[in-house]
């Protein structure tokens, strides 16, 4: 169970931003258990580099920056039991595509700019950092499947040794769930860039045949039921 001042604590920064990217980051906070998945079961180490592509309004760093913060003060008292606590981090670089979500991120985190980046970009032709930690959470299916490959094989290159890939995707095998995944994120699009891009899903199992194609040993955390059920983790690290 999340808390729910943990919650809080990670949606504050977005009042600045305006009641659309407040309610948006309650909304996924809330109900999309990715975020609760990083911190349970420990997936960004203290310290990391994170790269964050196709970064939206930057709930990434939010969170983590929200979840360290509110540790400090309730690691005694409500802090969850079972999990470990959470990374103090080095540094965030989002990229993301969208004007509107890039300004939105900036200014929820505008207090952390000497921690925290956000550019306007394309993930298919931006520059990547070296990075100890990427983060890529429904974000490839909006590019094509020869920019997806090629994509996963910067993020190869730009992974320090020891790195790992957190790659969020929806499995296009699971049926109707899928479906509506698919439905959802088309209609985000449209609505929050005006894009009408098709989007290139695959199934779980190609996802983990391209990763061991490119040499990526990757495992699954289940991401939960419900609305969620179709959505995997892969944890992606480098197989030599
Ligand atoms: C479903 S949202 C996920 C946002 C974020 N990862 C999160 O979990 O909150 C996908 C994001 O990827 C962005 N995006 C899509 N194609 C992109 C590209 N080629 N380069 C950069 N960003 C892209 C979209 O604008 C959108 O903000």
């Amino acid at each position: 169970m999340v808390p729910a001042a943990l919650i809080e604590t990670a949606c504050r920064p977005y009042r600045a931003a305006g009641r659309f990217a407040w309610h948006f980051a309650q909304g996924k906070f809330r109900h999309d258990p990715f975020f609760a998945h990083l911190l349970a079961n420990g997936l960004i180490p203290d310290g990391a580099r994170i790269l964050d592509l196709g970064s939206g309004q930057g709930l990434l760093a939010a969170w983590l920056i929200g979840a360290h913060a509110w540790h400090r003060g309730n690691a005694a008292t409500t802090w969850p039991a079972r999990w470990p606590a959470p990374p103090a981090l080095h540094s965030i670089h989002g990229i993301e595509m969208t004007a509107r979500d890039v300004e939105r991120a900036r200014i929820a985190l505008k207090a952390h700019a000497a921690q925290v980046s956000f550019v306007c970009d394309d993930i298919r032709v931006a520059p990547f950092p070296q990075a100890d930690v990427v983060v890529a959470c429904d974000v490839l299916h909006y590019i094509d499947a020869a920019a997806q490959e090629a994509v996963l094989r910067r993020v190869r290159a730009c992974l320090a040794p020891g790195g790992v890939l957190l790659l969020r995707v929806s499995d296009a095998a699971a049926g109707w769930r899928a479906g509506l995944d698919r439905a959802v994120d088309f209609g985000m699009q449209v609505a929050r860039s005006g894009r009408t891009n098709a989007l290139t899903c695959r199934s779980e199992a190609q996802w983990r045949a391209l990763l061991d194609a490119l040499r990526f040993h990757a495992t699954l955390v289940p991401m939960g039921h419900g609305a969620h059920d179709a959505n995997r983790l892969l944890i992606a690290r480098l197989a030599g």
